[in-house]
């Protein structure tokens, strides 16, 4: 097992990892709504090919800051670059289309429909062809489709969720939805993956699923991945560098050792105010 793990060539993205390749950066983002400031001049970046957490008590920022990153919530201040592209007037659909893909902290799928067709929705913006040109291209059409079949059926098997394909995704437990959701994230072929809690509500044994699925999407599919999670042990296994959000400011952001060293960070989390 050791062997294999040290024979593995290295993938694009691990060698980008190991070079420090920025491909997303947050300079001092601020986003208020109303009264309530969500964000307050954070800056941090993500680096090609690695697990990056966003971790910090309830109501700190987390989903707000992925909700920039998706073009979802534009801030009252500061800079997004994507690629090395600065961003302007972002939008989700803009975003998926970048390469930007995401679930949500509260499952987000179609309930009346099987996980096959959920996962499928994930390949609408790949589909090249309008309705028009598949009447007109019936061959081509025919082959595309298939083309998008085939990436959806290797993302199930991966998954390992070919039991429940034809199931509709509200009669499925929860741990098995949020893998759905995953998948349907999967299927767009992400650049950067971004998981709201991944792994809320799942028992120890589907948490460690998850986290198998985690590490071998980074390292198989080159994707990279933000991760917001408030189980500690996942966050500490899985993640190359930690960002950590408390009252919309960042309060540390390193390693695992690092933040978990951090005086701020330990405070945070106590609740003693600072
Ligand atoms: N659409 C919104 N309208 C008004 N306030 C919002 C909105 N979204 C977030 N907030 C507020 O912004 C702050 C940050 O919320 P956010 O959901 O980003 O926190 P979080 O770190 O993800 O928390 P949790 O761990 O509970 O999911 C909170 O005070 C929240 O009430
Ligand atoms: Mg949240």
């Amino acid at each position: 097992m050791k062997a294999d793990v040290e024979t593995r060539p290295v993938s694009a993205s691990a060698a980008a990892k190991a070079r420090g390749d920025v491909l997303l950066s947050v300079d001092n983002v601020s986003l208020s709504f109303g009264g309530v400031r969500a964000l307050r001049d954070v800056s941090f970046d993500i680096r090609k090919g690695e697990i990056r957490a966003i971790i910090g008590p309830n109501g700190a920022g987390k989903t707000s800051m992925l909700n920039v990153i998706n073009g979802f919530y534009h801030p009252q201040g500061g800079i997004i670059t994507f690629k090395g592209k600065r961003r302007h007037d972002m939008r989700p659909y803009l975003a998926a289309s970048q390469g930007i893909a995401r679930t949500f902290q509260n499952v987000a799928l179609f309930r009346g429909m099987s996980t096959l067709d959920n996962i499928m929705t994930g390949r609408t913006l790949k589909m090249r062809r309008g309705i028009l040109a598949q009447a007109i291209y019936w061959g081509a059409s025919q082959r595309e489709e298939i083309r998008h079949r085939k990436a959806v059926e290797h993302i199930i098997d991966f998954l390992e969720i070919k039991h429940i394909r034809k199931t509709p995704v509200g009669k499925l437990p929860y741990g098995l939805q949020k893998r759905v959701e995953l998948g349907r994230a999967l299927a767009t072929e992400p650049e950067l993956l971004l998981l709201d809690e991944p792994m809320a509500g799942m028992n120890l044994e589907e948490k460690q699923d998850m986290s198998r699925f985690i590490l071998t999407v980074r390292d198989t599919f080159d994707t990279t991945i933000a991760l917001i999670e408030h189980d500690m042990g996942v966050v500490m296994d899985l993640s190359d560098r930690i960002v950590v959000l408390d009252y919309g400011r960042k309060i540390a952001d390193g390693t695992p050792g690092e933040v978990q060293r951090n005086q701020a960070v330990i405070d945070a989390y106590l609740g003693i105010p600072h």
